[in-house]
Formats: structure tokens, sequence, C-alpha cells
């Protein structure tokens, strides 16, 4: 289902998606309605905003499990306008939002506030939430509050267009980067119109159309950065149809300024596909226009900009998704964006994951525009960022050698084990988790909560291997650090709970503390049905056997 675009800035024509809603950070429009299956994008456009999804009764403070873009730094000369999006999944919830930053206003008591599918008819409308947010505000700094328009800053005319009368004056204020304001004709939107004027209207009966002209970073009127004055919305020369007329003769002109490049098409990248740490595809060409955008499926990942000399670090001034978490029971996916203004330059990124694991070091990069026959391939950008893990996650951790590889089977002889169901390894240690039957899954928990994955957790995913099965799948992580105990279970409870079964495994749980291993596995069983412990005592034999076992095997 298509949806009307109420300010955009980005050509609709450039998403490949069913529908785009496009607001732009001062939140513009301030509240939209969104069918299931539209995608909300959102345009940072300039300083340091956020899009943090809040509640209708905490607009300032960010919901737990909510979406979160992160801050998103614009500078006054970024080459690149970041994006973040989320798809609609049920469009009988509202959702609610706020910019987080306040490190000189409060954005969010200003009224910097969004909304999507809110009931203007009831309690939790969109007024009502925004009212809220402001009265959380200070008394001294609410009662000047006029919604601060003073921070907010569109790439657009607001309004885009108006009913004047001669004598009228139109003022425009400019109220960041640098704009103008340049008339043109219905005939030709992007090109000033000789003799064009500013202000002081004495002809009402003639409408009049004007764009800015400013194309540094991106041509801003071939965005849709048009404003009209008494063009009537039921001629051909409507406002609607100047500006589309003027984000049409994009294609043409943006395509000379960028060497041949064309298109402005748009090249979906799924993170975490299947749990993994990957980037699918890993590697992309992409012309100066395209637009690049990045789907989380899983996990807690980001898409973090570096560079080829350092795989692994933030580029200062780099585009930046923040954290983008995914629970499991997730409605919708966010998305981040971005456009490529300069096809010539490779562009090298990383996720910056590394509570668990440091995915960086375990190859989770991606490049655009990487030479595979340069010295600067993509192939040696994710060599350098794997090897980068030797040198720098042994040196941080003190002492802590080693970077050897512990093999834990998982189901060995059909049985629903861990062997061995416990260890302690070294910062820079590598897990390896080898299924060898049936289909279980190595998923974090916590100590307290056995049986419930972790927020944020390492999560194997289900792993089913055939009797028959000639290779076994495998699942690996490196610890970074060694103090902190980590507890698993495998997820399966098609016909049992394995987890309360005491299918469970710890890495650095010390025996002699009230979070043992053994308290660990007995928290787990404790949460079966008492009819189901019987058969469960047995288990726990089976699984010290197989423990002992696998022990040995290693040596
Ligand atoms: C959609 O959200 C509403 C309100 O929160 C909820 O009652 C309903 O179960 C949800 N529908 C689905 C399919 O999740
Ligand atoms: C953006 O704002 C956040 C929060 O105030 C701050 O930590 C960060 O340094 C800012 N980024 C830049 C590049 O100014
Ligand atoms: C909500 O958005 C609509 C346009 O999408 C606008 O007309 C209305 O004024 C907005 N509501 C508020 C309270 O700003
Ligand atoms: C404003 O933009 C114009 C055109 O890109 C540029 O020539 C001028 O230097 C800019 N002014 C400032 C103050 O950045
Ligand atoms: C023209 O401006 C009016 C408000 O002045 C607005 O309601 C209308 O949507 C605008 N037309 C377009 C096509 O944006
Ligand atoms: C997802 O699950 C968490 C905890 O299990 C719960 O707090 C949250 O409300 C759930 N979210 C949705 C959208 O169902
Ligand atoms: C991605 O990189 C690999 C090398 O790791 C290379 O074989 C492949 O051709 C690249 N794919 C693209 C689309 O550039
Ligand atoms: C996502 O990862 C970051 C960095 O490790 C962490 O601070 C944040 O709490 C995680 N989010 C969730 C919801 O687990
Ligand atoms: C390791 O984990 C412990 C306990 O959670 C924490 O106090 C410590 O700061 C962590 N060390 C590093 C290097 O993250
Ligand atoms: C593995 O188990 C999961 C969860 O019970 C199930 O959804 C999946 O279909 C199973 N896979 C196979 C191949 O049986
Ligand atoms: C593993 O757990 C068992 C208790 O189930 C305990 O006896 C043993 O010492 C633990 N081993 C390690 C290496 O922590």
């Amino acid at each position: 289902m298509r949806l009307s675009v109420a300010v955009a800035v980005l050509a609709p024509a450039l998403s490949a998606y069913a529908s785009n809603i496009l607001v732009l950070l001062a939140f513009s429009p301030s509240n939209v309605t969104a069918n299931v299956g539209d995608t909300v994008t959102f345009q940072f456009q300039s300083k340091n905003h956020s899009v943090t999804q809040s509640s209708f009764a905490s607009p300032c403070t960010p919901l737990a499990g909510g979406v979160d873009s992160g801050f998103q730094f614009v500078a006054a000369n970024a080459a690149n306008i970041p994006e973040f999006s989320l798809t609609i999944s049920n469009a009988s919830k509202p959702l609610f939002f706020f910019s987080k930053q306040d490190a000189v206003v409060n954005e969010c008591q200003k009224g910097m506030v969004f909304s999507i599918n809110a009931d203007p008819n009831s309690a939790k409308s969109f007024a009502a939430f925004q009212a809220a947010a402001e009265a959380s505000a200070a008394p001294a700094a609410s009662s000047s509050a006029s919604s601060g328009s003073n921070i907010l800053v569109l790439l657009a005319f607001s309004p885009s267009n108006v009913t004047a009368n001669a004598g009228d004056t139109v003022t425009f204020q400019f109220q960041s980067k640098n704009h103008s304001v340049t008339q043109s004709s219905f005939a030709s939107p992007c090109t000033p119109l000789v003799g064009g004027v500013d202000s002081g209207f004495h002809d009402a009966s003639k409408p009049l159309f004007f764009f800015s002209k400013q194309d540094a970073v991106v041509n801003e009127c071939q965005k849709g950065m048009v404003f009209s004055i008494n063009a009537d919305p039921n001629s051909a020369e409507s406002f609607a149809a100047f500006q589309a007329a003027a984000e049409e003769s994009a294609a043409s002109s943006s395509s000379a300024p960028t060497a041949g490049a064309s298109s402005g098409s748009e090249i979906l990248v799924l993170v975490g596909q299947n749990n993994q740490l990957t980037f699918s595809p890993s590697n992309i060409t992409a012309n100066a226009g395209d637009t690049v955008t990045f789907q989380f499926q899983s996990k807690n990942h980001s898409v973090t900009q570096s560079s080829f000399e350092a795989p692994c670090t933030p580029l200062a001034g780099g585009v930046d998704s923040g954290f983008q978490f995914i629970a499991a029971n997730a409605t919708a996916l966010p998305e981040f964006s971005f456009t490529i203004n300069n096809a010539a330059k490779p562009l090298f990124f990383f996720s910056k994951q590394d509570a668990v694991v440091n995915e960086c070091q375990k190859g989770m990069v991606f490049s655009i525009n990487a030479d595979p026959n340069s010295a600067e391939s993509f192939a040696a950008f994710q060599a350098a960022a794997e090897e980068s893990a030797a040198s720098s996650s042994s040196a941080p951790a003190a002492g802590a050698s080693s970077g050897s590889e512990i093999l834990v089977l998982v189901g060995q002889n059909n049985q629903l084990t861990f062997s061995p169901s416990n260890i302690t390894a070294n910062v820079g240690d590598t897990v390896t988790f080898q299924f060898q039957s049936k289909n279980h899954s190595v998923t974090q928990s916590s100590f307290a909560s056995p049986c419930t994955p972790l927020l944020g957790g390492v999560d194997s995913g289900f792993q089913a291997v055939t009797p028959d099965a000639t290779a076994f799948p495998e699942f690996s992580f490196t610890l970074n650090n060694a103090s902190t105990p980590l507890f698993f279970f495998s997820k399966q409870d098609a016909l049992v709970s394995e987890c309360q079964k005491g299918m469970v495994f710890s890495i650095n749980a010390n025996p002699d503390s009230a979070k043992s291993f053994a308290a660990f596995q007995a928290n787990a069983e404790a949460s079966v049905a008492p009819s189901a412990k019987a058969s469960k005592k047995l288990q726990r034999k089976h699984s010290r056997d197989f423990a002992s076992a696998a022990k040995v095997a290693r040596k």
C-alpha cells in the first residue's frame, strides 16, 4: 500500500520498498499513520539527534527493547546523510519516539517527539504525547519553549506552499545550514528565474515558484526543497506537480557530476542474517546516488565506519548506526541507510559489538567499492580485521595469554549434554561447539534465569543434525572477559525442555561460589514441573559421565 508523503526530501522513486514515509529530523511530519509493511525512514539532516522509541507514559525515556537510532551527528559539510528506518509489523499499536539529545537543550522536552499510528481522537494522541513531553521540562524552560523551532532543521520549506494576497509579505527565516530562496519557474524548477524576486509580492493572481539552489552536498532542489506561492492545487501547475518536476530532474543532472555513475538504486545488506556474524553480502560496489540500506536481523550489531588501516576502530566523523538490538520477539527490524556520494572512494565498515565476542575480529566487516584487485580489497580488509584479534585482544587482557581452542560437544551420543558441561577459559580462547545429534542450540542466558535467552547474548540458533550426517555444524566465539562467568542452555523445547532437563553449560563459573555450574544446573532443573523430576536425575548423571569422557577425548 502506498502512503502519501507529507514532506519529502528524498525522491520516493529511489526506494525499492512498497511504500516509504520520509520523516525529516525535526520530525517533520510530526506524526504519521502507517500500515503493516510500510517503511518509515528518518533522514538526519543536521546537528546530532536520535530517533529513540519511548512510551506514551514516559515520552522522554528510552523504552526497554525499543528501537534507537543512536546519536546521528551530521557535520555541516557532511558527505553522507544518515538514515534510519523501521518497518511496521503491527498497525494497531501506536509507537512513540523522541530525540534523546540533551547536551545543550533537552530536545524531547522541547517537543521533538514523533508518533506512528497514534489515534488523534484518543487520550493517547500525538498532541497529548507532545504535551506530556514538554510538561516534563523544568518549569523555567517550558514556559518559553515554543516547540523548539530554533533547534529544528528541515531540508524543506515549511510550509511548502502558501496562498498570499497582494500586499502580503512572505518572510523566509533561514534556520540552518546554507540554503537559498531562489525564484524559478514552473517549467524549470531548479534554474534561477532571470529577474526573480525574494519578497514583496504584488500580484496575487500569478503563482510563484522557488527552490534552494544549494547543491554542494546534495542537490536540494532535486531533493524536493521547493516552495510555491499561490499555486492552484487543482491546476496542472500545482505545488505537487512542481515538486514532482523538481525531483524528476534529479535523474538527469545528478548523474552528471558523478562521472558516469548512474542509478540511485537501493542496495539491501542484511546484518546478522540467520543469527550469523555476517553482513550479507559482505562487499558491494555502488554508484554515487545509490542508497545502501542495512537491515538488522538478529542480536545486537552495529554498522560502524572504519578505515582500511584500522578495521576495528570507528573512523572519526564516519557513519555509525549505533547498536541495534533485535529481541527474539521483535516486531520491527530496524534499518540504517546512507547514500553514496563518491563511488571512487572505498568505504569500510565493521560491527563494533564486543560484549561477548569481538565481532570485528571474527570477520564481521563490510566494504563498499573496495577494488578486489588492489592491496585494499575486501578480502585483505577482512584478513586485517581478523588479525587484529591476536594482538589487541591479548594485550588488554592483563596476562591472560593463550588463544587456545576449546571444543565442546553438543548432544554427544544422542544425549542432552554439553561435553564438558563447564569449562574455564582465558581471554582470547575460542570456544567451539560441535553439534553432534538432534536439534540443539547454544544460547546464552544468565545465572538468575537459566532457561531464558539473555538480551543481547550469543545464540547459535537451532542446529539440526540428522542421524546420517556426514558433517557436524560448529558454532564458536572468542572470550573477551575471563572475569565474567557466562551461562548457556539449549533452547530446544519441542518435545522436552532440554534446559530443564539439565542441558546447560558454563564458562568460568567459580565452583566455590554461589554461582557455580552445579548451582546453575540445579536452577535450570528446578524450573521443571515436579512430575518430570525423576527422569531428570538420570539425565544429570549421564551429563557428568559424558563430560568426563569428553575431557579425556580433548587431551
Ligand atoms: C498488535 O498490537 C495490539 C496492541 O498492542 C495487540 O493487541 C495485538 O495482539 C498485536 N497484534 C499482533 C499480530 O501482534
Ligand atoms: C552527539 O551527541 C552525543 C550526546 O550528547 C555526544 O555524546 C556525541 O559526542 C555527539 N557527537 C558529536 C560528533 O558531536
Ligand atoms: C499530525 O500530523 C498531521 C499531518 O500528518 C498534522 O496535520 C497534524 O497537525 C499533526 N498533529 C499534531 C498535533 O501536530
Ligand atoms: C554556502 O553555499 C555556497 C554554495 O555551495 C558556498 O559557495 C558558500 O561558501 C557557502 N557559505 C558558507 C558560509 O559555507
Ligand atoms: C501546500 O500547503 C498546504 C498548507 O499550506 C498543505 O496542506 C498541502 O499539503 C501543501 N501541498 C503539498 C502538495 O504539499
Ligand atoms: C518482548 O519480550 C519482552 C520480555 O520477554 C517483553 O518485556 C516485551 O514486552 C516483549 N515485546 C513485545 C513487543 O512483545
Ligand atoms: C567479496 O569479497 C570476496 C573475497 O572475500 C570476493 O571473492 C567477492 O567477489 C566479493 N564480492 C563482491 C560482490 O564484491
Ligand atoms: C547492545 O550492545 C551494547 C554494547 O555491548 C550494550 O551496551 C547494550 O546494552 C546492548 N543492548 C541490549 C538491549 O542488549
Ligand atoms: C569484565 O567483567 C567484569 C565483571 O562483569 C567487569 O567488572 C570488568 O569491567 C570487565 N572487564 C572488561 C575489560 O570489560
Ligand atoms: C529444530 O528445532 C526448532 C525448534 O523446535 C524447529 O523450529 C526446527 O524446525 C527444527 N529443525 C529441524 C530441521 O527439525
Ligand atoms: C563442572 O561442574 C561440576 C558439577 O556439575 C563440578 O564438579 C566440576 O568441578 C566443574 N568443573 C569445572 C571445570 O568447573
